[in-house]
């Protein structure tokens, strides 16, 4: 048995433990964005091609508790086999991170890695990397609460690149952040979904995904496929079974915006993802929705920017919220940065759930 590490978007672990569990990993801690689990390579594959909401699995070189000073954390690394850890003729990429610790230099924590490396696969200097390429390994170095976690990338790019968006329309949701809220949302499938501010279509198109069972790696390569074709064989596999657990059913997905030039944006993601057939897309102002009754579960991530005029941003969340308190059969929520929202959508009648965007924070409010 070996020891991943998947990272995921903040306010979402209890998602992320649940995909690792399916997929036969078994848990040994949940922290703040990450999650512990041991599994053979079978299951870190098995993760990286089905986990919706993570950033990325780590497969877990060495840990050491209470490092405190430099010495220390120097005399570690040289204890870890790096030369069964890196496959012969690979560049390397360390990238350090300190949270809450003594040992805060990022820069020194990374320079003292790549000399413990170097020291111990002796005079490879000119297979280090200064930035992240593909076909290097990347070794990610955490010190979290005085406590190193030597990490190596079994991913490559983040799992929010599925290979779908090839363009975007203006403050995209990321991919994996997406899939979250349609978790969240408890939609139960038989139900219409509604987006009515799709944009490039990523909530839509994660919502189809979902239901369809399609999984998220599906398209992807990875960097472990470089370590060898045991690993690869493992990946062609993995993916052979994941297109026969796909569902066939009938489903109805609606996604609306205004703008008829980010629709063909959403259209053609749609159509790389492999579910424009299960989305109906509409130039429609969101006004023309709340015409109708609606019954079903509707996500979306309204405008929150400079680019309205207050007032009308103001009374955008007035309608949203009527709407949602209206349509009685309507489940689901909107998410947002609005911090004038907390006084339209109030907490008797929302579960408000913090989550972060990239950098940027926002909230899920969802209807109770
Ligand atoms: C924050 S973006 C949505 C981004 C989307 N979630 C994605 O991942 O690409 C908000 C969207 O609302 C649309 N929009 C603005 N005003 C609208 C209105 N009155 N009715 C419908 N859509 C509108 C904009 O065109 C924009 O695409």
């Amino acid at each position: 048995m070996k020891q991943f590490v998947l990272t995921t978007i903040a306010g979402v672990e209890s998602i992320a433990k649940k995909e690792i569990e399916k997929q036969g990993g078994e848990i040994i801690e949940v922290k703040d964005r990450m999650i512990l689990f041991s599994g053979d390579d079978t299951t870190m594959v098995r993760v990286n091609l089905w986990s919706r909401v993570a950033n990325k699995v780590y497969l877990l070189a060495g840990r050491k508790d209470k490092v405190l000073n430099f010495d220390d954390y120097y005399n570690f690394l040289l204890t870890l086999d790096w030369k069964s850890l890196i496959p012969k003729d690979f560049s390397i990429y360390v990238k350090a991170k300190s949270i809450r610790s003594h040992l805060e230099s990022e820069n020194s924590l990374q320079k003292i890695a790549k000399k413990a490396v170097v020291d111990t696969i002796a005079g490879k200097w000119q297979y280090l990397e200064e930035d992240e390429k593909k076909g290097s390994i990347g070794i990610k170095l955490l010190c979290l609460e005085d406590t190193v976690y030597v990490m190596i990338n079994t991913t490559g790019e983040a799992l929010h690149k599925r290979g779908y968006r090839e363009q975007a329309g203006e403050a995209p949701l990321k991919e994996n952040l997406a899939a979250a809220l349609v978790l969240l949302s408890g939609w139960n499938f038989k139900a219409p979904f509604y987006d009515l501010f799709c944009g490039s279509g990523t909530i839509a198109i994660e919502a189809a995904m979902i239901a369809k069972n399609i999984a998220p790696g599906l398209q992807r390569s990875f960097a472990f496929e470089d370590w060898g074709t045991e690993l690869k064989t493992l990946k062609s596999e993995g993916s052979k079974l994941a297109k026969k657990e796909q569902y066939d059913g009938k489903y109805t997905i609606l996604a609306g915006d205004n703008d008829e030039k980010v629709l063909d944006i959403a259209r053609h993601n749609a159509f790389k993802a492999g579910v424009e057939d299960m989305i109906t897309f509409m130039q429609r102002d969101y006004r023309d929705f709340a015409k109708a009754q609606l019954v079903g579960t509707m996500v979306s991530n309204p405008p929150y920017g400079m680019r309205l005029r207050p007032e009308n941003l103001r009374q955008m969340y007035v309608d949203l919220n009527r709407l949602f308190q209206e349509n009685e059969q309507l489940t689901g929520g909107i998410i947002t940065s609005f911090e004038g929202n907390d006084m339209i959508m109030q907490a008797k009648n929302y579960k408000k759930r913090k989550l972060y965007n990239g950098g940027e924070r926002c909230y899920f409010y969802k209807k109770k």
